[in-house]
């Protein structure tokens, strides 16, 4: 499959239905994903990244029919990760001497993986690559969101190949932003930032100023996963830059796990006590063992604040509850505030491990851990109840 963007600018990458989870098992993906490959055929031919290696025959067939392989004159690699660099092996083989583009990080990551002397050329910010009447222009985007990214832009048709920047692991056929459900489509997005791009929300924001500060004419974004941004293209970089300031949103997520129900019991007078408060808080109360990681992510993404919770097993947390802070930990959220709780029948250490791993990952811890000995009778309830009031109050 292959079609047509604008002019002499083709989509010939996969769109991948059946994906459910990304980055091993670390990101899921509910809707699947495409990785998306653009080949550009003016005077000369460039390809614009591959694909992920279990789909390297196929695409490198499919690309065989648009276009006769050993006419590609240049490869261009934004972003050395195996979902966009994965084909090249095969790719390579029919066209061994072709020319690949990438930054000086893009060639030691391609090298590291493949071990082979490809005709690496490095390029830098400002770098041009002439096709004949338009241009490929340069972009370094380290940590944007690996130290090797780039992203690359046609002149004369005024698209901007982003690679991982403004994408989102969303399978469609329709492949244009203005034609997919808008509610999915933003879901996608903010999980995606979320999950992938929170601890370099600084680097961003510096990073699209600068690209910004170039005044590029922009047709469309062509990002490498999901749909390609032709309506109001500078709708997600103006997203991007709301995402990238410590965002958040009016809402308090109280995440927990339970062995016995006690720390559920917690958990819910905790937001009953949050939702009482006058301050019209969007509350949201996510079990561990029912939700799926990366979507507790994205609502910790959306909060101003959080509180979590676990009973006292061995001493220490339940492995869900470590497993989210460990997440939690990497993301570099700044800006909100956290409280920790936890119903324990011994030692009762839960609350007070949760609390420091929060304060360490730069949480604002804003109340005294709450602990409830055994089952929470009604008046560890009362007091619960008011611990949410309390967090709520403090939250504003
Ligand atoms: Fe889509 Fe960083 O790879």
């Amino acid at each position: 499959m292959s079609f047509n963007i604008k002019n002499n600018v083709y989509w010939v990458g996969k769109i991948d239905w059946e994906l459910e989870r990304f980055h091993g098992y670390e990101y899921s993906t509910h809707r699947g994903s495409t990785y998306n490959s653009y080949l550009i055929r003016e005077e000369k031919t460039a390809l614009i990244d591959t694909i992920w290696g279990p789909y390297s025959k196929e695409f490198v067939e499919n690309l065989a029919k648009e276009t006769d392989l050993g006419k590609i004159d240049y490869v261009i690699a934004n972003h050395a990760e195996p979902d966009h660099s994965g084909a090249l092996p095969e790719l390579m083989r029919h066209i061994p001497d072709t020319p690949i583009y990438c930054t000086k990080n893009g060639l030691k990551s391609l090298k590291g993986q493949y071990h082979q002397d490809w005709n690496f050329n490095v390029v830098k910010t400002g770098d041009t690559l002439s096709l004949g009447n338009k241009d490929l222009v340069f972009v370094e985007m380290a940590m944007l969101h690996w130290p090797d990214s780039m992203l690359c832009y046609l002149t004369g048709d005024n698209l901007l190949f982003s690679n991982d920047a403004f994408g989102h692991h969303y399978a469609s056929e329709l492949m244009y932003n203005d034609l997919v459900d808008q509610a999915e489509l933003y879901a996608e997005c903010i999980k995606y930032y979320a999950n992938i791009l929170t601890p370099f929300s600084p680097m961003a924001t510096k990073k699209i100023k600068e690209v910004l500060s170039l005044n590029l004419p922009l047709d469309m974004i062509c990002p490498s996963h999901g749909m390609i941004w032709r309506d109001h293209p500078e709708q997600i970089v103006e997203q991007y830059l709301k995402w990238a300031d410590n965002y958040q949103e009016n809402q308090i997520t109280v995440i927990y796990d339970t062995m016995w129900n006690g720390t559920r019991k917690v958990a819910e007078c905790i937001a009953k006590g949050i939702r009482e408060s006058d301050k019209e808080v969007n509350v949201k109360l996510l079990h561990l063992e029912k939700r799926d990681k990366n979507d507790v992510i994205t609502e910790i993404f959306k909060s101003k604040g959080i509180i979590v919770g676990s009973p006292t097993v061995n001493r220490g947390i339940l492995t869900s509850v470590a497993a989210i802070l460990e997440l939690i930990k990497g993301l570099k959220f700044r800006k909100k505030k956290a409280a920790a709780f936890g119903c324990y029948g011994w030692s009762g250490e839960s609350a007070k491990i949760i609390s420091d791993s929060l304060e360490s990952s730069g949480f604002e811890m804003v109340d005294d851990v709450l602990k409830v000995n055994w089952n929470p009778d009604d008046d560890s309830m009362e007091k619960c109840i008011a611990y949410g009031k309390e967090f709520a109050e403090n939250s504003a």
